[in-house]
């Protein structure tokens, strides 16, 4: 835990600094509202932990929650899960316009039978979401997701370096806006509330 924490450290730097980046250049570019909503996220082709074969259009006209971690992640990313989960909860008939999806950053391990038990831990509704080592890439990379394998560890026990956001996507899977990582359940309620239309 002590040699992990500096990286969890750097990582949520990393996070904060592309978060504020975001932010600076919405407010120096406020007119072209298009292009700043296309800045996070795009389309995806991955595997649900059913096996089965999902792009980001699957979930068109849907609300989207979107976090990315790894199953193995023994602090930051069941944390996160459990807050998006309570708040989902908190939202009563309004969580249910909402579509969480977990995608994994660490497909090696992250099989879909190996999400299946782990998302069903958090919420019925969650959805793990994995796939080869490109299509992960290509995923994170739309959201802004930094993640890394450092090296050191062995195959089975390593621990991932990544960022932690949890996404808000509206229906056309346009960028609504991002909650850091420990943020109240409550105040990601309210958050998801203020935006849902
Ligand atoms: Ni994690």
């Amino acid at each position: 835990m002590k040699t992990r924490a500096p990286r969890i450290l750097l990582a949520s730097a990393v996070g904060l600094a592309l978060a504020a980046g975001v932010a600076w250049w919405q407010t120096r570019h406020v007119p072209d509202l298009a292009a700043v909503t296309t800045a996070i996220g795009g389309p995806f082709t991955l595997t649900d932990h059913t096996g089965r074969r999902v792009t980001d259009a699957d979930f068109t006209g849907r609300y989207r929650l979107i976090y990315f971690g790894y199953t193995y992640c023994p602090d930051v990313c069941p944390t996160e899960l459990q807050a998006m989960s309570t708040a989902l909860d908190r939202l009563g008939a309004d969580g249910e316009r909402l579509q969480p999806l977990f995608i994994t950053i660490d497909p090696a391990r992250d099989t879909p039978a190996h999400l299946a038990d782990y998302v069903a831990l958090f919420h019925p509704r969650l959805i793990g979401l994995t796939g080869s080592a490109a299509e992960i890439a290509a995923a994170a990379r739309a959201y802004r997701v930094y993640y890394a394998r450092p090296p050191g560890g062995d195959d089975q026990t390593y621990l991932m370096d990544h960022s932690s956001f949890v996404y808000l996507m509206g229906p056309d899977g346009q960028f609504l806006t991002a909650f850091p990582s420990g943020v109240d359940p409550e105040k990601m309620a309210a958050g998801i509330k203020a935006r849902l239309q």
